[in-house]
């Protein structure tokens, strides 16, 4: 399964592509507001720093001009992923954008039906929010099991991208079903490291280690 940070923060996303972790990255505009930043200038900074996709959101509502400000965004660099939402005019978008090469990312899928049109549409990426859907008591992650089914039933290659991941659960249940990619802040990919078994077996450890007053030279 591959990464992604869902993040416009630079100094976190630094940290965790210093580990290797960091596959790509989402932004969207709630994204560049927290990060108090101008879009092309973080955004480039952030594509410098990963050699993966890195999306950056159209806010235009109309499928033409929706194009033209995925023009732009991709002149930012060569890993831009322009991501449109699934709506009838980001679906044109992203035919139209897909035609001429450039990687798209269709977010704001909330249904199979929806993915599979993102899919004819030519998407790179079908970003399912999980988190949303589960904020209203519906199972984001049937929805990431049936998206997987409908794309392998007709050997679909846009990529699944689980989104709106609040939890490290999140992470596992969709690698299970087979999501290609996971995007989660950076705060939720290092809480994957923390277990509560961890912490205690380490600590009992330490403390046998230092009974033995030997020390490692
Ligand atoms: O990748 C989409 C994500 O940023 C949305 O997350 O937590 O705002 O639903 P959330």
């Amino acid at each position: 399964m591959k990464f992604f940070v869902d993040s416009a923060d630079v100094d976190a996303i630094r940290d965790l592509a210093e580990l290797g972790m960091v596959d790509g990255v989402t932004t969207n505009p709630s994204l560049i507001l927290k990060s108090g930043r101008d879009i092309t200038e973080v955004t480039r900074e952030i594509c410098e720093m990963v050699e993966g996709p890195v999306s950056a959101e159209v806010v235009a509502l109309e499928a033409d001009a929706m194009i033209e400000e995925g023009r732009k965004l991709a002149q930012i660099a060569p890993n831009i992923a322009v991501k449109v939402p699934l709506t009838w005019d980001g679906l044109k978008a992203c035919k139209q954008l897909a035609r001429e090469g450039r990687m798209v990312n269709v977010t704001l899928c909330f249904s199979a039906a929806q993915a599979l049109l993102a899919a004819k549409a030519g998407a790179s990426f079908i970003s399912p929010f999980i988190g949303r859907l589960d904020d209203i008591n519906l199972d984001g992650m049937d929805l990431i099991a049936d998206i997987r089914t409908i794309y392998d039933n007709y050997g679909f290659g846009t990529e699944i991208l689980a989104a709106s991941i609040r939890s490290v659960n999140h992470i596992a249940e969709a690698a299970k079903i087979g999501a290609d990619v996971a995007t989660a802040p950076p705060e939720v990919l290092k809480k994957m490291a923390a277990h509560p078994l961890t912490d205690k077996g380490l600590a009992a450890f330490l403390a046998d280690w230092e009974k033995t007053g030997q020390k490692i030279m």
